[in-house]
């Protein structure tokens, strides 16, 4: 499959802060991609050094800013040489729960820092054809991470990072990007991105299992690409 921008494969990534529900959105496109091989993929990953540095700092507490920038950049290089471009060469659809805009969102101070950031970090990696940034407000993210894990929150989860996250996420603006309320349930934020994924790229009809029709209500969602929103 080559996809509209004379690339292969498709390249989808899924962002938003803890609790948005990236996950359970990633697993429910891949399934109805099954035709595509998709591949779910995470970040940070458990694949290398750097990776697996920062998983553990959730436990044991964040490290320098400066070092999580470098410590994320580098699994990301790894993930995409590695994983990711392997996967995307074999006409795969690859969905990769958080990439390069969870640094921006995480890492920086405010959007201007975040800007800045993309700027340098771009040109080295592969720019995703699509990014979902699921948003809804930290409250329902922090309430969905206490049901799902407990009320063991990682280094990550305070109200005041999260906030701060949500905020650059938002502003978060470029062709690629779509911005999702995800404060709506599990099946309307699906329906609502599958809708967004086949107005974007329509080949993708050919390889879904089912079919999905467009309905007056996923319409009434708030969903835009080139805006840039403020919270
Ligand atoms: P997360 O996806 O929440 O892991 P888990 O599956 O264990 O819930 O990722 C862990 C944290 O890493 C998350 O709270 C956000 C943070 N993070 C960054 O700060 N910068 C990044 O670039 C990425 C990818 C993640």
């Amino acid at each position: 499959m080559i996809n509209p921008e004379g690339r292969r494969g498709l390249f989808i990534t899924i962002d938003g802060i803890d609790g948005a529900g990236k996950t359970t959105l990633s697993n429910s496109v891949a399934a109805v991609f099954h035709k595509l091989d998709p591949l779910i993929t995470k970040e940070p990953t458990d694949r290398n050094e750097w990776g697996r540095r920062l998983r553990r700092t959730t436990k044991e507490g964040r490290l320098p800013k400066d070092v999580e920038i470098d410590f994320f950049h580098k699994d990301r290089l790894d993930h995409l040489e590695n994983e990711i471009k392997p996967a995307l060469s074999k006409a795969r659809i690859v969905i990769c729960d958080r990439y390069v805009d969870s640094t921006l969102a995480y890492q920086c101070d405010n959007a201007e820092e975040a800007d800045l950031l993309y700027e340098q970090m771009s040109p080295k990696i592969l720019v995703p054809n699509v990014t979902f940034i699921l948003s809804c407000d930290v409250q329902t993210g922090l309430d969905r991470i206490a049901k799902r894990d407990g009320f063991v929150k990682n280094a990550f989860e305070t109200y005041e990072t999260l906030e701060k996250a949500r905020n650059i996420f938002l502003s978060r603006s470029n062709q690629h990007y779509i911005h999702i309320d995800s404060s709506q349930t599990e099946d309307l934020v699906f329906r609502v991105t599958m809708n967004c994924l086949l107005k974007s790229f329509d080949f993708l009809s050919n390889f879904m299992i089912r079919e999905f029709r467009s309905e007056d209500e996923t319409n009434n969602i708030s969903t835009f690409s080139t805006k840039r929103a403020i919270a």
